[in-house]
C-alpha cells in the first residue's frame, strides 16, 4: 500500500526532462574550453606566482647585514654554506657572527668548537635576549664568532608558546650586537618552526642552497610561500640575497635542474655552482672550514668565488 502511494508521487517517465542533451553539452564544452593561448597563460601564471622570490634590500648604514641560510629540505648544504662563507669572509678581515639555530649543532663542530664545554647557546639568546653578548664564543678562525646551537633547542618552541612577542626574540637579542659585526649568518634546521621564524624576522635577506636534484623546485616553491607569509605578517623587509646551487655534478639530471632554477631565478642564482667535492664533506671531521683544510680543492675554490660574489651583493668592500 505505502509503496504504491509513494510511486504515485513520482512523475511519469515520459514527462521527465531529458538528462542527456548532446547539443547542449557540446555548446557548453565549447564555451568552457578557453583558446589555447589563454589556457597556456593561466598555466604559466599558476606556475609562476608561487615561485616569486622578492629581492632583498640593502643593509641599513652602520650595522651588520643579517642573513638566514634556509631551505626546508634537509641535507642540501645549509650548514656547509654557513661555515665556509662565514670563514671566508672572516679570513678577508670582515667581522662575522654565526648563529646556529639547529639542534643538530653542526656549525660548532665544523668550526672547531667543543659543544660539551659551551655553557650558553642559541637557546639562551632567545629566552633571555639581554644575555646575547655573553652567548658568543670564539672559533678556530680570527674575526669569526659563534652562538652555538645544541640539543637544548629541542623543546624550546613549546616553552616559547607562552611568551609574548615570541617571533621577535632573536631580532631583539641581536640589536646590541649588530654594530660590532659586518655580517650575522644564521643556520637553520630543515623545518619551519618558531626558531626559524625568529631567524627570518631578524634577517635582511635569505640565502637558499639548492641541491641540483629532483624536487629542488618544489622546495623553492615551499620556501617562496614561507617568505611571502613572513613578509606580510612579521618582516616586510625580508628578501632573497641569493640562490646557491650545491653538490653539483656534470650529470644530466644535475644540469637539467640547474637549468630550471636558472630559468626561474636568473637574477638570484649566485655563480659558480658549488661542485660536489669530498674535501667539503671531510673538513668538518677536522673541525675546520675548507679554507684551512684544502683551499685549492674544487670546493675551496667554489666557496671562495661564491663569497666574492656575495661580498658585492652585501656591499662589503
Ligand atoms: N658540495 C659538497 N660536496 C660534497 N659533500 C657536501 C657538499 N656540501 C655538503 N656536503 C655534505 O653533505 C651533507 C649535508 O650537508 P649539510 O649538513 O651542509 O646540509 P644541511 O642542509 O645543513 O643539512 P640539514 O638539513 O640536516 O641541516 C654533509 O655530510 C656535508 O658534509
Ligand atoms: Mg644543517
Amino acid at each position: 500500500m505505502n509503496s504504491s502511494d509513494g510511486d504515485e508521487e513520482l512523475p511519469e517517465v515520459g514527462d521527465a526532462p531529458l538528462i542527456i542533451d548532446v547539443e547542449f553539452l557540446e555548446e557548453e564544452d565549447e564555451n568552457l574550453a578557453p583558446p589555447l593561448d589563454s589556457a597556456e597563460e593561466i598555466r604559466a601564471n599558476r606556475s609562476r606566482s608561487p615561485m616569486e622570490l622578492p629581492l632583498s634590500l640593502p643593509t641599513p648604514e652602520g650595522r651588520a647585514r643579517v642573513v638566514t641560510v634556509i631551505n626546508q629540505k634537509g641535507g642540501v648544504g645549509k650548514t656547509t654554506t654557513v661555515i665556509n662563507i662565514a670563514a671566508q669572509l672572516a679570513l678577508r678581515g670582515f667581522r662575522v657572527l654565526v648563529i646556529d639555530s639547529d639542534s643538530q649543532g653542526n656549525c660548532a663542530t665544523g668550526l672547531g668548537v667543543d659543544k660539551s664545554r659551551v655553557r650558553t647557546t642559541t637557546r639562551d639568546l632567545i629566552l633571555t635576549p639581554e644575555t646575547a653578548v655573553d652567548s658568543r664564543h670564539a672559533t678556530a678562525v680570527d674575526n669569526l664568532h659563534i652562538i652555538v646551537g645544541d640539543k637544548s633547542l629541542i623543546g624550546l618552541e613549546q616553552e616559547m608558546m607562552r611568551q609574548l612577542g615570541r617571533e621577535k626574540r632573536m631580532k631583539e637579542a641581536l640589536e646590541p650586537l649588530l654594530a660590532h659585526y659586518d655580517l650575522v649568518l644564521i643556520d637553520t634546521p630543515p623545518s619551519l618552526g618558531l626558531v626559524t621564524i625568529n631567524a627570518l624576522v631578524a634577517s635582511d635577506g635569505v640565502l637558499v642552497p639548492v641541491q641540483t636534484e629532483y624536487f629542488a623546485l618544489e622546495g623553492l616553491a615551499l620556501l617562496a610561500g614561507t617568505i611571502r607569509e613572513v613578509r606580510s605578517l612579521l618582516n616586510d623587509r625580508l628578501g632573497v640575497d641569493g640562490v646557491l646551487l650545491t653538490m653539483h655534478s656534470q650529470t644530466l639530471l644535475n644540469k637539467q635542474v640547474a637549468g630550471e632554477v636558472l630559468e626561474n631565478f636568473p637574477d638570484l642564482v649566485v655563480r659558480p655552482a658549488i661542485r660536489r667535492n669530498v674535501r667539503l664533506a671531510e673538513a668538518p671531521s677536522h673541525g675546520v672550514p675548507i679554507h684551512l683544510h684544502d683551499p685549492s680543492s674544487a670546493g675551496g675554490k667554489d666557496y671562495q668565488a661564491i663569497t666574492t660574489e656575495l661580498q658585492h651583493r652585501w656591499g662589503l668592500s
